[in-house]
């Protein structure tokens, strides 16, 4: 099983769907619910510490539809946080937890970096947020691909279109993961600089949110 998951997690889509078809059979769900059932009680310490270690060791070794559609909820919460949303728009980025229209106005021009007179750089410092004019900058700022404006999108529907390879600038889900991971517009949105409120959890937690989706076979709502 060991070997088999790995290559489920690791290797390709159609491997991970499999798994998960197979774990969400109801019969294969006991292993967590008894843990749970045992860790209330006091008296069993050991016989919890056991199960609780098999029940983490077959969250790590068997995708988990329902805990990864628990995750998904909180990750597509962050991803609809202003801070993430206001440059994942299809036209123009927006500001502020207002979402109100950039001032000046600017559009993506030809490669989401704005038109020439009005490049995102000219404000953005690619040095991190100017603490004296308030003006907000990371390396490499720029609006989202026109196929990456997730505003007004479901949660199913925003779950589907990060997946999208032809979406989401043809990532596999392990690169969506190190996108999150390390991506300076992503670390900016958790560090956003004075005025601005950051996303409301550690941007290490996020990461082991969405490792976990992943980890689960990657389930989007119905
Ligand atoms: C300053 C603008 C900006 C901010 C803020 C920003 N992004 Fe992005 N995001 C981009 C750009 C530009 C790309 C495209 C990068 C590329 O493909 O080279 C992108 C791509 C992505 C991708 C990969 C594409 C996909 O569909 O899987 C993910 C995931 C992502 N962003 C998540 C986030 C999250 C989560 C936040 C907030 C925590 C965030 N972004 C904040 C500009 C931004
Ligand atoms: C002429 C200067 C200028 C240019 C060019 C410019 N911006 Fe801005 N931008 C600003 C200023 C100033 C603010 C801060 C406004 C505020 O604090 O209310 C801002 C704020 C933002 C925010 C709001 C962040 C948040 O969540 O509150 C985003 C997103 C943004 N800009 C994206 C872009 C993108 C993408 C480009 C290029 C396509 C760009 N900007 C080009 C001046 C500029």
């Amino acid at each position: 099983m060991a070997a088999a998951h790995e290559s489920g997690v690791t290797g390709t889509k159609q491997t991970s769907a499999k798994h998960a078809t197979m774990w969400a059979r109801p019969g294969r769900a006991w292993p967590s619910a008894a843990a749970r059932l045992f860790c209330a009680s006091a008296t069993a310490a050991l016989a919890a510490a056991l199960l609780a270690s098999a029940a983490l060791s077959q969250a790590a070794s068997s995708p988990n539809p329902v805990e990864g559609l628990a995750a998904w909820d909180n990750i597509a919460a962050v991803i609809r946080h202003p801070r993430c949303l206001n440059c994942h728009q299809s036209e123009a980025p927006l500001r502020g937890d207002s979402r109100s229209p950039h001032i000046p106005p600017v559009t993506r021009g030809p490669d989401d970096h704005g038109p020439s007179a009005m490049r995102c750089v000219n404000c953005h410092s690619l040095t991190g947020n100017n603490p004296s004019s308030g003006v907000p900058g990371a390396p490499s700022w720029a609006l989202a691909r026109a196929t990456m404006g997730w505003d007004g999108l479901s949660s199913a529907a925003l779950c589907r279109t990060i997946k999208d390879r032809t979406r989401n600038g043809n990532r596999s889900l392990d690169a969506v993961v190190e996108h999150i991971e390390r991506d300076s517009l992503v670390l900016w949105a958790f560090n956003p600089g004075k005025g601005r409120q950051p996303v409301p959890i550690p941007h290490q937690a996020f990461v082991d949110l969405v490792k976990a989706w992943v980890a689960s076979g990657a389930p989007c709502p119905a």
